[in-house]
């Protein structure tokens, strides 16, 4: 089993998007922050920003929407070009029509639960899906500290893919970091944003490589 990096650009300079992205050729993907200032207290960047990103590299875009009505927009973000699009289960509508309309146009299909939302949101649809992002902070901002608290959401959600014999990712996102990310492999996850702890290191693609290795020496001892 594969560990997958997904750098956040939250913390990047976002006035230089495509020269920031090129400072870490080792990403798996690109993790883009969607925020709508209605389901989190934020505004970010938007479809367009997005559709200039697909253009400046070629590494596969993670596009997390952190909005309110995905049904309306989501799809969008997969006609872009967008490899994998997110939606919170919080704020879906009809999630397993969106998943199935992502999926149809070409995008890998993920479901985001926040960090008091129990997994059973989204256990009965795992088969309809391609990743499940577990928060790791309350979402809306970088830099935050890792809950502790959803490290056994992970293992159950580990438990419910492997038993089902799904090939759905586990990604977890908010204050992933060197002192993290081992523990958090190590309940299961195994795709994994970084947005501060990639972007204020002095080697932005040398954090990348060292997350990968603890996550995949944590991985390792999961035991699923
Ligand atoms: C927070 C975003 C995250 C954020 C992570 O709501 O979804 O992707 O950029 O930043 P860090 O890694 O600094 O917690
Ligand atoms: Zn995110």
């Amino acid at each position: 089993m594969t560990v997958r990096i997904t750098p956040s650009i939250l913390n990047a300079d976002l006035a230089n998007l495509a020269t920031e992205v090129g400072r870490i050729p080792s990403a798996d993907f690109i993790h883009i922050d969607v925020m709508d200032n209605h389901f989190v207290p934020n505004l970010t960047i938007g479809l367009p920003v997005v559709e200039s990103l697909r253009k400046a590299t070629t590494t596969p875009l993670d596009i997390h929407l952190m909005i309110a009505d995905p049904d309306r927009w989501a799809p969008g973000f997969a006609e872009a070009g967008a490899e994998s699009v997110t939606f919170h289960m919080e704020a879906a509508h009809a999630p397993v029509r969106l998943a199935r309309e992502l999926r149809a146009k070409g995008a890998r299909a993920g479901v985001a639960l926040n960090p008091a939302t129990p997994i059973e949101a989204c256990a009965t649809m795992l088969g309809e899906v391609d990743m499940v992002l577990l928060m790791t902070v309350e979402p809306g901002f970088g830099g935050q500290t890792f809950l502790d608290l959803v490290l056994p959401k992970i293992t159950a959600i580990r438990k419910l893919v492997s038993a089902a014999n799904l090939d759905v990712w586990i990604q977890v996102d908010g204050g992933v970091s060197v002192e993290t990310i081992e523990r958090t492999a190590e309940a299961g996850a195994d795709t994994f944003v970084a947005g501060s702890a990639v972007y204020r290191a002095t080697d932005p693609d040398a954090m990348v490589k060292q997350l990968a290795g603890l996550a995949a020496a944590g991985f390792a001892r999961c035991g699923h």
